[in-house]
């Protein structure tokens, strides 16, 4: 089994495989970037070829390449196992093909890819699909459109669908997991009653990931009526769907989206798949919500501009507007598009009715800030006090999710400028807004991930050992002739405990030799601590002289033994105190021994 692992590894290099998630530039022997799973602005995200490894100093994540996948694709191993083997163009031995199947998320997909077919075949072939292909048609969906987009059509009837997945073989427990299937609560497994299919007589949209899965649908009615429900019915929260982090169309939009470094953001399935018929295809839709953190960060990863079109009516003001708030905060670059008066109602209608309004209105999308500029003033009198105040905390508000000084800075000279108040004052009253804001919303924190050696709370003490650690590592040469007279004892405790002392035979012995510490302390499943140390060696120590080397090695072993004999007798004096306490005189005999010795 782990040879498959081993192959694939082989295959994959880690650089090439994040390198398609983030800008890494070479670093001495690594490759540097911005960590992309937590908020940063210098890089201390490193990768390292020459390891298969990467690790971020700041949010302490690490690992391979499957590590990788998982974290950036949230995937679990046996997901990730089989998309880095489709990509090394590996065929998985007998045993992990039982594996991948064994995972209900594997499964999951391949029901949602089998119901896609099944859709779309329906809604080319089947005579009860006439009415549904003109439908699309008065739409001025092309068929190469229908089939680009694999849109499908399922007939009003109980099960159809449910039906035709049994016979092919799947169970329908997972049918029911995967959203398609619901079960009643009478339901009985034996006789198949109770069971019947959630999207019936519906428009159906594959929502693909962007590895072109199936993850889920969003099916359209085809006739509204009282009892055909929603407009739109989507498949609800699964193991492989969160509508809180796909994308509709990234899969096909994503190429043309980091060619123009812009991302067209719509409301709607349909102003999508429009968009792209008509030639604009770095379009994307979220489904049916307010664009979340995840879907950001999942679009930040192919452009930092994204232009934004949405229904101006005050309810889809505010719910475009919480995205925008969160796209600003991580540090996007935001328009709006307005579709002309009389144009259209959306993207598709506008398209429908002239397609150079839609890129003209693209093309001129308006910054988001000038955009909240231009709303705030509309209709205010500036010169009356009152309402300069409701302007300037309105716009203090937004200026203040702008994560950039230099450009947050611009903004204020602005509203400074217009409200003719100075700048001053308004810095001021952007820190009343500020933690009133805070106050009124706690934002959920996040939690870090801890890494074996994050997970101990480090003292002063374990920071200076694994600097000590670190250079030693880095520097195994430089290091061979220095004195190193720092006791046992000192590292009996603390997260180096077991390293520090092999490290400390190997020096003594003759030499510290990598591959040997590897084997030793090369734990599967967890990130490998010689690999952080190493790679924390090429970023702090890189540029060191053979001469500073030593002469950090010298400092640290004074600072370690000082701050080792400042934690010793700190702790020989508690013990005192209590051994006082306790009127144990053999105790506190022994104890201020130890404690002569040590200060002597
Ligand atoms: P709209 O009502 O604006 O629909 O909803 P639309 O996109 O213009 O659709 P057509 O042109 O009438 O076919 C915008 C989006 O909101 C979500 C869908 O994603 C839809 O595309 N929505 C809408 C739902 O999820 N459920 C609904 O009942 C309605
Ligand atoms: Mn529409």
């Amino acid at each position: 089994m782990s040879d498959d692992v081993q192959l694939i590894k082989d295959k994959l290099d880690v650089v090439d495989l994040i390198g398609e998630y983030v800008q890494l530039k070479p670093a001495g022997i690594n490759h540097k970037g911005l960590c992309p799973f937590h908020h940063e602005k210098t890089p201390s995200f490193m990768a390292s070829r020459e390891r298969q490894s990467w690790h971020c100093f700041g949010c302490g994540k690490g690992g391979d390449i499957f590590t990788f996948v998982e974290e950036m694709e949230g995937m679990e191993f046996r997901e990730a196992l089989k998309y880095l083997a489709d990509k090394a163009g590996i065929q998985l031995t007998n045993n992990f093909q039982n594996e991948v199947q064994s995972s209900q998320k594997n499964r999951i997909k391949e029901i949602n890819r089998a119901a896609a077919l099944f859709f779309h075949n329906f809604l080319l072939r089947m005579d009860a699909s006439k009415i549904a292909r003109e439908y699309l048609h008065t739409r001025k969906l092309t068929d190469e459109t229908i089939i680009e987009w694999q849109i499908g059509f399922i007939p009003d009837q109980w099960d159809l669908l449910t039906q035709y997945l049994l016979k092919k073989g799947f169970a329908i427990d997972d049918l029911v997991v995967s959203g398609l299937t619901i079960k009643k609560d009478n339901a009985n497994i034996q006789s198949m009653k109770g069971f019947y299919d959630r999207f019936r007589g519906r428009i159906m949209f594959p929502i693909w990931d962007i590895h072109d899965n199936v993850v889920g649908f969003t099916g359209r009615v085809l006739v509204e009526t009282e009892h055909s429900g929603g407009k739109y019915v989507n498949t609800p929260q699964t193991p492989v769907y969160d509508k809180s982090r796909v994308v509709f169309g990234l899969n096909k939009a994503k190429k043309e989206i980091k060619h123009k470094d812009l991302i067209v953001m719509v409301e709607g399935q349909m102003d999508v798949i429009a968009c792209h018929q008509t030639g604009m295809s770095n379009v994307i839709a979220t489904s049916g919500t307010a664009m979340t953190e995840e879907q950001v960060r999942l679009l930040k990863r192919y452009s930092q501009n994204m232009n934004m079109a949405f229904d101006a009516d005050a309810a889809g003001i505010a719910a475009a507007k919480r995205g925008i708030d969160i796209a600003i905060e991580e540090g996007m670059n935001m328009r709006v598009i307005q579709i002309p008066d009389g144009a259209g109602k959306d993207p598709d209608e506008c398209i429908k009715q002239n397609k150079q309004t839609w890129f003209d209105a693209v093309a001129h999308a308006e910054d988001v800030m000038q955009w909240y500029f231009n709303r705030a003033f509309a209709g205010k009198d500036i010169h009356n006090p009152k309402q300069k105040q409701v302007i300037a905390t309105e716009l203090l508000r937004e200026i203040g999710r702008i994560p950039y000084a230099v450009e947050r800075d611009h903004w204020l000279q602005e509203l400074g400028v217009r409200l003719g108040v100075d700048v001053a004052v308004l810095r001021d009253d952007m820190a009343r807004v500020k933690s009133e804001e805070k106050n009124n919303k706690p934002r959920n924190q996040e939690t870090k991930k801890p890494t074996p050696i994050q997970s101990v709370e480090k003292t002063r003490l374990d920071l200076l050992i694994e600097r000590l650690l670190i250079l030693m590592l880095r520097f195994p040469d430089i290091i061979r002739n220095s004195k190193f007279e720092i006791r046992n004892s000192v590292l009996s405790t603390g997260p180096y405990a077991s390293l520090y002392e092999t490290v400390q035979r190997q020096y003594t012995s003759g030499g510290i030799i990598i591959d040997q510490l590897h084997d030793e302390f090369d734990h599967p499943g967890q990130e490998n601590i010689i690999d952080i140390l190493l790679m924390a060696g090429e970023k702090d120590f890189a540029t060191l002289t053979s001469g500073e080397v030593e002469k950090e090695f010298s400092n640290l072993c004074v600072l370690i033994k000082d701050e080792w004999q400042k934690q010793e007798q700190k702790r020989l004096q508690q013990e005192i105190i209590q051994a006082e306490k306790a009127h144990d005189t053999e105790k506190i005999n022994i104890l201020m021994e130890e404690f002569k010795k040590l200060t002597s």
